[in-house]
């Protein structure tokens, strides 16, 4: 923070290839005053997801991020000024506060958030990650004990906690993630029962190896190619949660789709099937409740990878994208 200057980092132009630096500025901009409804934000902790990249592309569930405006993204910050009768000075939110050190946003955009420490779960464990973990998981994915799940980009944030309720719940849980450190992890830290190394090639062979009885569920976050190694070995009535699809945000996306589509599901009757985590909120409390039990017996462990200084909120997300990250990754400012 830097006294009444509000800095800003802009999305100065929509990247056509590979996000790099050269996308964004960091600029001065006002202070911002809030409206009537609204409440003024000193954000505290920005939350870099892979999504922030996808919205580049266009409208999805959300509008797309146009070039020169503040970059959008989620964030817990602190209300410092409200003229919202709902919100008082102290209080923690979430809420899309954008890339910046502060933010006048209307009240009804804001959830308000309990004060719990460290703050950063409410990003993490308690936040979207955790949540869409959840409910991707067990809403859509409805494993049962000792079958088996899959799930790709398996040491990021939503990742690591899909396959640890896998575990509690019971079966027998196969990571896929970039490099042998990150599996060696998913094994030895969060008691994942094997891990396929997407980088060292063959994804097939060794996913065939490491689920020898064939696949149950399919967290899939990352689509393109590591689905179509997991289609075929899906087992009859298996089902697939469609979270994202990390593989096709940063750059040209490939091609052709993934091949077996809907060859496979028909033969195999398999349920795929994508969900939004906000479609799922009249559930919240309870996941929540359920999430809080398992992180305090020492059943999920909560990974956060957390980075210093807005003016590094650039290079953090394209590192995400890299694969840099373990866990939840996110801005302190
Ligand atoms: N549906 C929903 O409501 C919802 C909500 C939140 C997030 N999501 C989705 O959840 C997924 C994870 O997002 P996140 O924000 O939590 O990020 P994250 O998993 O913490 O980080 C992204 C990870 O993706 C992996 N990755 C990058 N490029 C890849 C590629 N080409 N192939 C395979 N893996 C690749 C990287 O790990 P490696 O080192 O392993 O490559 C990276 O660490 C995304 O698809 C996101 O859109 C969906």
């Amino acid at each position: 923070m830097s006294g009444s200057t509000n800095r800003q980092i802009l999305l100065v132009e929509k990247p056509s290839g590979k996000l790099g630096t050269e996308h964004f500025k960091m600029v001065d901009g006002e202070m911002p005053e809030p409206k009537a409804g609204e409440a003024l934000l000193r954000v505290l902790y920005i939350s870099l997801d892979a999504a922030n990249r996808a919205w580049m592309h266009g409208a999805t569930y959300r509008s797309a991020v146009e070039a020169n405006t503040v970059m959008a993204g989620g964030a817990i910050a602190e209300v410092v000024g409200s003229n919202a009768p709902e919100l008082a000075p102290g209080d923690i939110v979430f809420g899309d506060t954008g890339w910046q050190d502060y933010a006048a946003v209307p009240a009804r955009h804001l959830t308000r958030m309990p004060k719990l420490e460290p703050l950063t779960h409410l990003l993490s464990v308690f936040g979207i990650a955790g949540l869409t973990a959840y409910f991707g998981l067990l809403e859509i994915g409805k494993p049962r004990e000792g079958e088996t799940v899959v799930v790709s980009a398996a040491a990021g944030s939503v990742g690591s906690i899909v396959g640890q309720i896998a575990k509690i719940k019971g079966c027998r849980v196969i990571g896929i993630a970039g490099g042998a450190d990150k599996c060696n992890w998913l094994t030895s830290a969060l008691g994942f029962d094997a891990a396929v190394d997407y980088k060292d090639g063959a994804v097939f062979k060794a996913l065939r190896a490491a689920a020898p009885n064939g696949i149950d569920v399919y967290f899939d976050n990352v689509g393109g190619d590591i689905l179509e190694a997991c289609l075929p070995q899906m087992n009859n009535f298996g089902r697939i949660a469609c979270c994202g699809a990390v593989s096709q945000y940063d750059g040209i996306p490939s091609a052709h789709g993934p091949r077996g589509v809907p060859g496979l599901i028909v033969v195999k009757r398999l349920i795929m099937q994508g969900f939004i985590v906000t479609d799922h909120m009249d559930r919240r409390d309870r996941a929540l409740a359920d999430l809080q039990a398992w992180v305090e017996a020492g059943k999920l462990k909560v990974q956060e990878d957390i980075i210093n200084g807005l003016e590094n909120t650039p290079k953090a997300l394209i590192g995400l994208l890299a694969g840099e990250n373990r866990g939840k990754r996110m801005v302190k400012l």
